[in-house]
């Protein structure tokens, strides 16, 4: 399995490029189910997640080809042969349930196990049902023999629908969305989430002839379609990863700049880390994060959903804020347990605590020491090893595989900085 280890780094210099995001690719790559025509997707990341929902496209009987030197896929769904999805499939990754939403559309059905939940949280998946059934669909869900939860949407043809999200859940989102794209009458998505994820895909149905208005906003429009053709589109930039990379800068006092991001999909993290004493600025090569006074001051940062703070760069800022002076809170509103990270980083010396489940309290002004640790879901192996680049002696990431779902050449891409990192089979 490996491990990563990580030594303390001087500041990191240089240009590192993100790759397309993973939370864009996957639903994009979900949406190509909605017509038999060919569809091309690119700027596609080289993560295992994209592997695993490309194996979830075949399992369905699409034809589905990957070029990693090019970093497209082309797929063609023209003959579904199945509408469930592979229970060790959707175990691995929760975002096949994503599938969902066009099989039900494209065949009239769709079975998928109840995907469980994970290191940070319990992941329900109500909200994609809810809005299902607005759609005209009959949900049932089971228990099998295997006593492992299943869930099927049948519906000979959907019609429109209103749905509100009780959460601004962007997986529901997306897969109702979806769904709503190829069926007969109009839908409206109230509490819609925003993300910039959302409208990429909006933006891909569009190209296929779908007619959505409002993705971004928290309303969102869907004229439904009898048929919808192939399209191509290329991923929107990773706004996870590019604020990884600020972070990484931040917290080893560099000057790097991420080139191919999009800063607008980054605000809050860029408004916190100037709170901190940390220069962001636009330039014609990317965004520059450098840090030039010796000391970086604290700040309170709250995940929200989109437009807010993400919540997938908690761990990382969490991670930061340790090292700077004096003390920060963190509170998460996202996810009910997204501090799996905390324990990891106080065996280094982080000193955090957590008070009533959601806030941590972090004094800052520590000298992180490395140790070996675990990383327990994708964000917060990024934060362990943003953590390994300021600590003394070295670091020792495990389950590294987390990692790797998510980020792709991470090693190599911090290399390139300076970074004292390597991988260790
Ligand atoms: C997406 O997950 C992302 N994953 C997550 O990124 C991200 O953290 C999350 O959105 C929030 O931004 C992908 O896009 C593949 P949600 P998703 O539905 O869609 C509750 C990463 O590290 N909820 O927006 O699964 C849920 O429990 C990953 O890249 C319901 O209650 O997240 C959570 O508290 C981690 N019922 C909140 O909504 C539902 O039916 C937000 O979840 C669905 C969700």
């Amino acid at each position: 399995m490996g491990t990563i280890l990580v030594g303390k780094s001087r500041p990191l210099r240089g240009e590192v490029g993100v790759d397309g995001s993973k939370n864009a690719v996957l639903p994009l790559l979900a949406a190509t189910l909605l017509t038999e025509e060919v569809c091309e997707i690119a700027d596609v990341p080289e993560l295992n997640d994209v592997d695993v929902m490309c194996k979830l496209l075949r399992s369905f009987g699409a034809v589905v080809e990957e070029d990693k030197r090019a970093k497209s896929i082309k797929v063609i769904a023209k003959t579904l042969t199945a509408n469930e999805a592979p229970c060790a499939l959707v175990k691995q990754m929760r975002a096949s349930i994503l599938a969902m939403g066009p099989l039900l559309a494209r065949t009239g059905r769709a079975k998928a196990p109840l995907p469980g939940g994970c290191a940070i949280g319990k992941r329900p998946i109500d909200l994609h049902l809810k809005g299902f059934r607005a759609l005209g669909a009959d949900i049932e869900s089971m228990e099998d023999e295997r006593s492992y939860g299943y869930v099927e949407a049948v519906a000979a043809k959907l019609a429109g629908g209103e749905i509100y999200l009780d959460t601004r859940s962007v997986g529901a989102t997306e897969n109702i969305v979806m769904a709503a794209a190829l069926s007969e009458g109009n839908t409206i998505i109230e509490n819609a989430a925003q993300e910039p994820e959302i409208v990429d895909l909006a933006n891909f149905l569009n190209k296929m002839g779908a007619k959505i208005k409002g993705a971004g906003t928290d309303v969102i429009k869907i004229e439904g379609v009898k048929r919808l053709h192939g399209a191509n589109h290329a991923v929107i930039p990773d706004r996870i990863e590019a604020a990884t990379f600020m972070l990484a800068a931040a917290i080893t006092k560099g000057d790097v700049t991420v080139t191919n991001m999009l800063s607008d999909h980054v605000k809050p993290v860029i408004a916190k880390l100037r709170e901190c004493g940390v220069n962001v600025e636009d330039t014609e090569r990317g965004t520059r994060v450098r840090v030039t006074g010796e000391f970086l001051s604290a700040t309170n940062i709250k995940t929200l959903p989109y437009p807010g703070f993400p919540t997938d760069i908690q761990p990382q800022f969490m991670t930061f804020l340790s090292t700077v002076s004096g003390p920060s809170s963190v509170v998460e509103t996202v996810f009910e347990n997204r501090f799996m990270h905390v324990k990891e980083l106080n065996r280094m010396n982080a000193g955090i605590t957590v008070t009533e489940g959601r806030k941590a309290i972090i004094p800052g002004g520590r000298v992180l020491r490395g140790n070996q640790v675990k990383a327990t879901d994708l964000r917060a192996g990024a934060a362990l090893l943003l953590a390994g680049l300021a600590a003394e002696r070295e670091t020792e990431i495990s389950d590294i595989y987390h990692i790797d779902r998510g980020y792709s050449n991470i090693v190599e891409k911090f290399s390139s900085l300076g970074a004292n990192i390597k991988r260790s089979p």
